[in-house]
């Protein structure tokens, strides 16, 4: 363990998310076990292994998966709770987009991500075509998503988590199906937006000047620190288990 950030009162912080001594089972596999983590820095990477339980804490923080026990606060509330405000406070782009788009056209699946502020069919029609020329995309209004690469998919869901605009962005490896220009111009509005943002990968480049990475290691911290030190720390094992021929989850290397 390199550092532990001090726990604060997230009631207090108004971007605060608090894991308190959660315990997540999916399937027959305890992903988390009396986990408590306090996320408050405005960029958070989160790194580790395959299985290691980044999406799964990204299920927890949009309240996709209930923990058995402990709770899971953003920005005040149990996301257990029913509460009408939870889209505008937490979103999250899918590691697989196939999972995240819901509408066979661009138009459609931007415009349903803008239902949490109740506007009309139009008007949220009015907004999408106004925010995709604005990034000079209009032509991709009524293409359906089938038609689109897996870059383009995931550049999709990214559209539609910066159309919400919530509180808190969860990107869950958004670089993983991007080209270059796509990475870069990702990184950019990464480093631009408003919001809060948590954002795991399994390319450290990407979160190593970050204040604050967590090196996530079979549901457990094994670091918490300064995005340099703490990536150095997971390459360096890394290359020790890779030099043991082992990927670490018992599984010698063929
Ligand atoms: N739908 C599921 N049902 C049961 N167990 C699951 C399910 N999805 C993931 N798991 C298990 O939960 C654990 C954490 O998986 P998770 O997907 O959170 O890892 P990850 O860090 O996101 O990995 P990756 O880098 O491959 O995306 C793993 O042991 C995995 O096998
Ligand atoms: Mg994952």
């Amino acid at each position: 363990m390199i550092v532990t950030n001090p726990i604060t009162n997230p009631v207090t912080n108004p971007i605060a998310i608090s894991i308190r001594d959660v315990t997540l089972v999916r399937g027959t596999t305890t992903v988390f076990d009396h986990l408590t983590l306090q996320l408050d820095e405005a960029r958070i990477g989160l790194i580790g292994d395959n299985g290691a339980g980044k999406s799964s804490l990204f299920r927890l923080l949009c309240g996709l998966d209930t923990p058995q026990s402990g709770a899971v606060l953003v920005r005040g509330y149990d996301v257990r709770q029913a509460n009408p405000q939870r889209a505008q406070s937490v979103g999250m782009l899918f590691q697989n987009p196939e999972d995240q788009i819901i509408f066979p056209t661009v138009e459609e699946e931007l415009a349903f991500s803008l239902h949490a502020m109740h506007l009309s069919r139009r008007a949220a029609r009015v907004r999408t075509h106004e925010f995709l020329a604005a990034r000079g995309l209009e032509h991709w209004a009524g293409r359906t998503i089938g038609s689109l690469s897996q870059g383009q998919r995931q550049h999709v869901c990214w559209l539609a988590l910066l159309i919400a605009s919530p509180h808190v962005l969860l990107l869950d490896e958004p670089f993983s199906s991007l080209d270059l220009p796509g990475r870069v111009l990702l990184s950019q509005e990464i480093a631009n937006a408003a919001q809060q943002i948590i954002l795991s990968t399994h390319l450290l480049d990407h979160v190593r000047d970050f204040a604050r990475v967590i090196w996530l290691d079979k549901g457990q911290v094994r670091a918490d620190g300064l995005g340099r030190e703490v990536c150095a720390a997971y390459e360096t094992d890394v290359a020790q288990r890779t030099t043991n021929r082992t990927l670490g989850y018992g599984k010698p290397l063929l």
